[in-house]
Parts: structure tokens; C-alpha cells; sequence
């Protein structure tokens, strides 16, 4: 991060949505008063506030003190004794929602499985006792490396309810990665499945999971669950069928009394230095926070399907796939598969099939949809969506008034939630019946959380000046440390900008103040002394009606200390030229000035992302600077992308 200057904010967006009466009439929070009067009683009493969120939680036994902080250090619901998996399970057996379905999934062949509370529940509890079975005890590390099936968040719960802290790693990683978790985390089980469906292909889960354990002593037993009933090697005395243990234990495993900070899972993200941190996040106060904002910003109502698109693999499938929803009792809509398979139009031939309700996803995933064209949409009724979110990445207005037309058909009100792994439930984010929306901005943050942008020095930025997004006081589902690190914790969060958490992202407040993430500070592009964040960059570039997504990055440059480098995708079908490069640069210079115009225009047809669909601007600034790409790439999705920028690079 370089010196105290302000990233300058050179975005203009006025388009203005209030949210719909009728969807307002019914909301949880009806109005913008009703919402700023929830806000500014929370703001003088944080503890207060979520201490009576807390109570929507079930406790074996209650907290004596609210909050300990300890800077950088946080205890919450401190002496408090609770069961997450009781939470979203047994405490629904004893109403009406017993029988209803807690679980809809749709596999990427096209079958469907629906578990009721019940059944989840009975499913759960024999899973918790195989774990017991094989020596798990609470307080152990299991690592799950599966497909996305709901045995996938039959484990988490059965893990949560026996005390085992899991460590959820995405079925895309390898087994190199797989092997740096498992031995981090010090996990003794793994828990996977003989392959999974991506795209039509098998992909061979047990086969990757084989290489990693071999290295991994401190592994005793793998669980392999059966998906395709493909052929895998096995190791007798270590691997296990899921469906064999199953048969061996009964369905009745009490949910243990853990304590509020009991450590539920470790999650962990790609660190800059390549070894991967590990976050931790404990019991009480991640569920107060996480079931808070599923019910307050997805506006859940006990009638919704609600499908949240993410995989389980990464924080926004923790909280807001499975323990946010099931803690509210919620129908959540689970897919295994590609958006693009069988064809394009899979996702809207889902939402039609099962009448969704609501819809949260990625900028990413918008911008792709908006690449293959409105005619997949337009195939299905889409009639049911009432309410839209994204998360992720800031979202281009452009790709917001899309979503906001071709998908809500402009009845739906859009929750642009700004969140992180670390910050484990979203922070940013409008009500959807209160909040005004501006397309581009996560608008305002959520009642209890207290955010600010300042400079380096901690101090408040005017409106509009870009600076630092910092969080000013502790909140429940914050991480607590990285595992096994506390100095780094301290060090990569805490050290930045005094009393505050600094969460690597640029900022600005708009007149209203409403928030808008101008892009990770690390990408902040310096052109003549004008820091310029690369979030608007981009939108300007997205805006022009030839582009479907754009990345810029910076590179060193004599006269201007760095000059801008676009790379660009273009909507379906359409040609790059050299007409074209002038046209958007023009438009770039029209829409938010000359300073911005890219110096150089790549045409592109992808762009390189990490696995949970994020640009990774850091590679495409070697690219611009050096001509090729030397650095970690263990977090890229796609490799062929970069190979196939690096030759027409030569
Ligand atoms: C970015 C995902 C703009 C941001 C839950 C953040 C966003 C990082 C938004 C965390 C948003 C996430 N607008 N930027 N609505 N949501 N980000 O850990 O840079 O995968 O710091 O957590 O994504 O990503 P993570």
C-alpha cells in the first residue's frame, strides 16, 4: 500500500431505484426511516443490538458478557453454550416445518433430491456419529473435498454437531493445495466423493484426494462418498464408503453443548505470499450475524426457495448457502453443475423448474450471462424471482441494469452485498424493501456494523474522495485469528491504519453516503500523480455497448509514472478492431474524463480469474509490465487463458 494520498473517485452514476411499493409493504424492513432508525440505535449500542439478535439463537446455556475485545482480539457472547447444527435443525422439528424441505437439488445430470428438516436432520445426526465412529472428537480438524451434493452440507452440520471444526476445500483446487490445508489445518479425516459432474465431465475427486493424503500423516481415515460410481483405487484400513458407514450407526446423536467461541470452521483464502491463510471463525456470534442478514437483507420469508449460486467451497456457501438459510429454517435450492450445461440457459430453466424466489450471485456470472445474450433468459419464465443479489467483485452499473431489466424485468429490487471471508456475513449491503439502490454501490452498511472510508492515518474522507474502507468496531462473525498465526492476523489486518480493520479494499461515500468499493488498493493505478481506483475504470469501459467485461491494470510508464493497460472481452460475436480501440477510448474520456483513457487496448476472449471467479489484475500487470507472466498462478482458474495472453503477446 503506498502513501497517504486519496484514490480519486472520477465515477458518475445518478440512476435512482426506490424500492417497489408492494415489495416494501411485505417487507421485513419497510422503510428507509424504519431502516435508519435500526441503524443509529445500533450505532450508539453495537453490543446491545446484536445481543438481542442473539436471542433469535437457540442457547443451551446464555452469555454473561456480550463482548470482550482485546484489540485486535475478540470474544463474543462470552460463558454462552450453543449447538450451530441444533440451530438449524432440531429447534424446526418441533414446528410445522418439521416436513418442510430444508434442501432442493438438482444435479448437473438433471436429477432431484429433496430433504425435508427431518429427513436432513436424521441424515445429519448418523453422519456425526460415523465421525465419532472413526475416532472424532470435538475440537479435531475434517477436511471436505466433495462435489456440490448435499452430503456436502450433511458433513459441515454433522462436524458442527459433534464440535469438529471443518475445513471446506473447493473441488476445484489440486492436490498440492489440498495436501498445504490438510496439514495446516491438521486435519485427521477427509471426506470426499469418487468424482463430481462439471460441465458433462467427470471430475475424480478421490483420484486428487489420493495424491494429496499420501503426503498428509496426520490423516487416519478418508470417507468417500459414492456420485458417479466410477472405479478409484483404494487403501484398505483408510478409505471407507459413506454409504457403508451410514448402514453401521444409529440416527440419534445429540447436538454437543459448545462453547460460544468453539472454533466451527477454517476457511482458507489465498495469502499474497502464496502460503494460504487460514480463517478462523468460531460458534455464537458467526451464527447471530449470519442468520441476522440472511433474514434482514435476502428479506427471507418462510415461503421462499432461495438459491444462492456460490459453491460451498468458499465463505458466501457457508453462510448464505447453508448456515445462514437452514438457522432461519429457510427452502434453499442447491445445483451442482455448470451454468452453461447442458446450454446456456440452464440456470433460467432451474429457476422456472422451481418457481426461485430469490436469487443471489456473482458480477461474474452476470457478465458472462450477459456475453451468451438475452435470448436464454428469454426462453423461461422468470416470473417467480422476486428479489436479486450479487456479491464478489464491485459490479459494473452496467451489468446492475442488465440484471435489473433482463433478469428482474425491473420488479426486482437488487442487493449489492459487500462482504468478505474474513468478515464472514455481509456488512455492506441495501434492505431491499428501504434502501434506495444506485447501480454500482452496496449502498449502506447493515444495522450494528460501523464502517468508514479515511486516509492512511485514520483519518474521515470528504464525500467523494476515495480512500481506505475500514471497519471501526468489532462485529460477531468477524474471523478471529488466522489459524495457528495470531502475529499475521494482526499483522495483515490490524496494522494498516490505527484501531481499525483495514480490509485491502478502496472506497468512496457518495453525497448520500453510500458506499461504493472502488477495487482492492493493491490495484490502485497511479496516472500523474491521480490515483485512480480500477473499479471505475472498468465500469466506464463496460459501458459501452460493444463490451462485456474489462480489466485494467496499471504499468509502468516514463511521463505519467504509470499508464493504463485495458484488456477486454466483447459481447457475443463481436469483432475487435482498430476503430473500435479508438471508439473506446473516446467513450472512456466521455464518460468519466480524458485522465482515464486507456493507453493500451487488448482484445481478449477471456479474462484470468481466480477459481471463485474474481479478475486476477495481479498477473495481467506482469503481463503489461514484462511481457509474460512469472508469478504464483496456483489460485488461476483457467491457465490456457494467461498461455493464450502470453502468445498474443509474442
Ligand atoms: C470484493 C466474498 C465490491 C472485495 C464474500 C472484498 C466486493 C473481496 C463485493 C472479498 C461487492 C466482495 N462490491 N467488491 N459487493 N463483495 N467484494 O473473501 O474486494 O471471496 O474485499 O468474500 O471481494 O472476497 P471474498
Amino acid at each position: 500500500m503506498s502513501d497517504s494520498s486519496s484514490i480519486e473517485s472520477v465515477l458518475h452514476e445518478s440512476r435512482m431505484f426506490p424500492p417497489p411499493a408492494d415489495f416494501a409493504a411485505n417487507a421485513h424492513v419497510k422503510s428507509f426511516e424504519e431502516y435508519k432508525r435500526l441503524y443509529d440505535e445500533a450505532a450508539k449500542d453495537p453490543e446491545a443490538f446484536w445481543a438481542k439478535q442473539a436471542e433469535e439463537i437457540h442457547w443451551f446455556k446464555k452469555w454473561d458478557t456480550v463482548l470482550e475485545w482485546n484489540e485486535p482480539f475478540a470474544k463474543w457472547f462470552v460463558g454462552g453454550e450453543l449447538n450451530i447444527s441444533y440451530n438449524c435443525l432440531d429447534r424446526h422439528l418441533t414446528t410445522w416445518r418439521k416436513n418442510k424441505a430444508a434442501i432442493i437439488w438438482e444435479g448437473e445430470p438433471g436429477e432431484v433430491r429433496t430433504l425435508t428438516y427431518l429427513q436432513l436432520h436424521r441424515q445429519v445426526s448418523k453422519f456425526a456419529n460415523v465421525l465419532k465412529k472413526l475416532g472424532v472428537e470435538t475440537g479435531d480438524r475434517v477436511a471436505l473435498y466433495m462435489p456440490l451434493v448435499p452430503e456436502l452440507a450433511i458433513a459441515m452440520l454433522a462436524c458442527a454437531r459433534i464440535g469438529a471444526t471443518h475445513t471446506v476445500i473447493f473441488g476445484g483446487f489440486s492436490a498440492d493445495a489440498i495436501r498445504d490445508r490438510v496439514n495446516d489445518g491438521g486435519c485427521k479425516v477427509i471426506v470426499t466423493a469418487d468424482g463430481g459432474y462439471r460441465r458433462g465431465n467427470e471430475i475424480k475427486l478421490k483420484d486428487i484426494v489420493d495424491r494429496a493424503a499420501d503426503q498428509c500423516p496426520g490423516v487416519e481415515n478418508v470417507i468417500v462418498f459414492r456420485r458417479t460410481s466410477s472405479k478409484v483405487a483404494w487403501k484398505h484400513g483408510r478409505d471407507h464408503w459413506w454409504h457403508e458407514l451410514m448402514e453401521t450407526v444409529v440416527d440419534d446423536c445429540a447436538a454437543e453443548p459448545l462453547d460460544s467461541e468453539h472454533p466451527l470452521f477454517i476457511l482458507y483464502t489465498s495469502g499474497t505470499t502464496g502460503k494460504p491463510k487460514g480463517i478462523l471463525h468460531t460458534t455464537g456470534g458467526y451464527i447471530s450475524q449470519t442468520a441476522y442478514s440472511m433474514k434482514m437483507v435476502m428479506d427471507l420469508k418462510d415461503e421462499d426457495i432461495y438459491w444462492c449460486t456460490a459453491d460451498i467451497g468458499w465463505v458466501t456457501g457457508h453462510s448464505y448457502v447453508v448456515y445462514g438459510p437452514l438457522a432461519n429454517g429457510a427452502t434453499v435450492f442447491m445445483y451442482e453443475g455448470a451454468p452453461n450445461f447442458p446450454d446456456f440457459d440452464r440456470f433460467w430453466a432451474m429457476i422456472d423448474r422451481h418457481k426461485i424466489n430469490i436469487l443471489y450471485t456473482a458480477p461474474t456470472a452476470i457478465r458472462a450471462f450477459i456475453k451468451w445474450g438475452e435470448q436464454y433468459p428469454a426462453k423461461h419464465d422468470l416470473s417467480s424471482l422476486r428479489l436479486l443479489g450479487t456479491v464478489g467483485e464491485p459490479i459494473n452499473p452496467e451489468a446492475w441494469m442488465w440484471y435489473h431489466e433482463v433478469i428482474g424485468k425491473g420488479r426486482c429490487p437488487i442487493i449489492d452485498t459487500w462482504w468478505q471471508t474474513e468478515t464472514g456475513g455481509i456488512m455492506i449491503s441495501p434492505f431491499p424493501g428501504a434502501t434506495p439502490t444506485v447501480p454500482g454501490t452496496a449502498t449502506l452498511p447493515i444495522p450494528g456494523i460501523i464502517v468508514d472510508v479515511v486516509t492512511k492515518s485514520g483519518d474521515p474522507v470528504g464525500p467523494n474522495e476515495g480512500g481506505y474502507l475500514v471497519i471501526k468496531h468489532p462485529w460477531p462473525s468477524m474471523l478471529r485469528t488466522l489459524w495457528g498465526d495470531d502475529e499475521r492476523y494482526k499483522q495483515t489486518y490490524w496494522s494498516d491504519i490505527p484501531n481499525c480493520y483495514f480490509a485491502g479494499d478502496g472506497a468512496r461515500r457518495d453525497e448520500n453516503g453510500y458506499f461504493w468499493i472502488m477495487g482492492r488498493v493493491d490495484d490502485v493505478i497511479n496516472v500523474s500523480g491521480h490515483r485512480l481506483g480500477t473499479a471505475e475504470v472498468e465500469s466506464a469501459l463496460v459501458s459501452h455497448e460493444a463490451v462485456a467485461e474489462a480489466a485494467v491494470v496499471g504499468r509502468p510508464d516514463d511521463l505519467k509514472g504509470q499508464a493504463i493497460a485495458a484488456f477486454v472481452t466483447l459481447e457475443g460475436g463481436r469483432k475487435g478492431n482498430e476503430e473500435l480501440k479508438e471508439a473506446l477510448r473516446a467513450h472512456v474520456a466521455k464518460e468519466i474524463g480524458a485522465l482515464a483513457k486507456p493507453d493500451d487496448i487488448r482484445f481478449t476472449d477471456a479474462l484470468p480469474k481466480t477459481r471463485s471467479g474474481k479478475i486476477m489484475r495481479r498477473l495481467l500487470r506482469e503481463l503489461a509490465t514484462s511481457g509474460t507472466v512469472a508469478g504464483d498462478v496456483t489460485t488461476l482458474e483457467d491457465l490456457s487463458v494467461i498461455e493464450k495472453l502470453r502468445e498474443d503477446e509474442e
